[in-house]
């Protein structure tokens, strides 16, 4: 249960204004704790410059246009506070009614970052083998959790569970399985949701060709392993009880 004064419904794509403030509370929420998932995925992430500005502008449009092009399947949830009208959390999922993964798992492409940079090739590897993941365990139709956020100044108020509620409500009046990519911060969370750990991706990265790697590559991989993303499924109707992943019918029976 979250704050009375908190209340989440869906995001409309038509208003601008809305969508502005959706977008620049997710780009906020990743700068505090600094992460490296984070910094991996938003360019310039805090530097306050207006490389920062460009690389938001990008973000905003982006995730506008797919959630567009499949607004049937696409649901980008908020969290406004409703004395003060504002967005102070949100999150996004998509719903998959086949196996998406047919081709195999999908390849990430960091355009965010210069072609041939080490940050680049970093993001690519780091969601190349976090996706590999959807691919092995997603085989069926499902919903696909991510981009779950609160302002700092309005976390431990409930807001990422009310959107939890609304999330793992759709996914079971769909009788639908429910997959996502857990932050560290976010997995206990996710379990009081019935999602249940597959999994802590090990993640390997090799120095790009012929470079012994930068102080700064050292620094994000060595944040990327003593930050696992853990691999998070919930079953229909979510996880109950002491049921293991490795038992029967578990996702660990699929890989
Ligand atoms: C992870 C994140 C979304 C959680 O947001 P939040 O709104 O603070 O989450 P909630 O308040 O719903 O729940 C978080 C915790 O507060 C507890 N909580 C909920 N309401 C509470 C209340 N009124 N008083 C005290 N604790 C409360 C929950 O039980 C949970 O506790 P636990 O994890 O210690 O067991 C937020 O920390 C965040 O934006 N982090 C940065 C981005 C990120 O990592 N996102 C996850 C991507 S996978």
């Amino acid at each position: 249960m979250g704050a009375s004064n908190l209340v989440v419904s869906r995001v409309s794509l038509t208003s601008e204004g809305e969508w502005d403030e959706l977008i620049a509370g997710y780009w906020a929420s990743w700068l505090d704790p600094f992460q490296a998932t984070g910094e991996l995925t938003f360019a310039h992430l805090g530097t306050r410059s207006p490389a920062e500005q460009k690389a938001f502008s990008k973000v905003k449009n982006d995730l506008l246009n797919q959630a567009r092009s499949d607004p049937d399947n696409t649901v980008w949830l908020k969290c406004v506070d409703v004395q003060l009208k504002r967005i102070i959390g949100g999150g996004m999922y998509k719903i998959y009614r086949s196996n998406p993964y047919r081709a195999g798992a999908p390849t990430p492409v960091a355009d965010w970052f210069p072609d041939g940079s080490e940050k680049r090739a970093l993001a690519e590897a780091m969601y190349r083998q976090l996706w590999a993941w959807r691919a092995k365990l997603m085989t069926e139709k499902h919903f696909c959790g991510c981009a779950l956020w609160t302002l700092p100044e309005y976390r431990y108020q409930g807001a990422a569970g009310l959107i939890l509620e609304r999330f793992v409500r759709h996914a079971d009046e769909f009788q639908m399985e429910a997959y996502l990519e857990g932050s560290e911060m976010a997995v206990r969370l996710y379990e009081q949701y019935g999602f249940t750990v597959v999994s802590e991706a090990k993640l390997y990265f090799e120095p790009p060709d012929g470079t012994a790697g930068s102080a700064d590559w050292w620094r994000l991989v060595h944040n990327l392993q003593s930050h696992p993303v853990s691999i998070m499924w919930r079953p229909v109707g979510g996880q109950q009880g002491l049921k293991y992943p490795w038992e029967k019918d578990g996702p660990q029976s699929r890989l």
